[in-house]
């Protein structure tokens, strides 16, 4: 059994479509932990509620980043994680933290990558009248929103669109690409192989 570590933020929708995947498909997989970086969380109640283990390691209450990430690391460690899967973690890593996970740290970005890296992007992707849109799954590498891509998914931007409406149509892909690529993750389909994305040994 492959056992999976997910770190949220927030409300946690991603992770709750990979628990419901997994469970639905029956992945031979544990979930180990749910691990917050905010004790307010939502998805910290729906993770609990189905029967996983959860953690808060608060960032407030450290100096700086690399004492965060220190006991960050520390905790998801405890639960021996073959694959972290970032979802809505709203946290800049370091380099350290990244390079100890490489090649089995997944995040998703609301965005097409490269276009569009960092914070606010259904605001840019409006501002700058991008007529596609969408997701990206990745591996994580230090150059943050660069990694090298797994997955990702389009959906077109419409004439009356505002940030919700938008937002609303990539967070459904999301949550259909997000399970699709931890599940090719964990059945092996999918490696990180010399700063690269191999798919099915190819
Ligand atoms: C998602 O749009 C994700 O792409 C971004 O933050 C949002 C998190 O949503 N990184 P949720 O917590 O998974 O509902």
């Amino acid at each position: 059994m492959k056992r999976i570590v997910i770190l949220i933020s927030g409300r946690g929708s991603n992770m709750q479509a990979i628990l419901e995947a997994a469970k639905a498909e029956q992945w031979p997989v544990t979930m180990a932990a749910v691990i917050s970086n905010r004790p307010s969380a939502g998805g910290l109640s729906t993770a609990g509620e189905s029967g996983i283990a959860t953690a808060v390691v608060d960032h407030q209450q450290y100096a700086d980043r690399a004492a965060f990430d220190t006991e960050l690391m520390r905790v998801i460690d405890s639960y021996r994680p073959d694959l972290v899967v970032l979802a809505g973690f709203m946290r800049i890593l370091t380099e350290e933290f990244v390079l100890h996970y490489q090649g089995r740290l997944l995040n998703i970005h609301p965005s097409l990558l490269p276009a569009f890296p960092g914070l606010a992007t259904h605001k840019r992707a409006l501002e700058v009248g991008v007529k596609t849109h969408g997701a990206t799954v990745h591996f994580v590498t230090p150059d943050l929103d660069h990694g090298p891509i797994i997955e990702q998914a389009s959906v077109p931007v419409l004439s009356d669109d505002t940030e919700d409406t938008l937002a609303a149509r990539v967070l459904q892909q999301e949550h259909v690409i997000y399970p699709r690529a931890v599940k090719d993750f964990i059945e092996g389909r999918v490696r990180f192989v010399n700063g690269q994305v191999v798919r099915d040994g190819v």
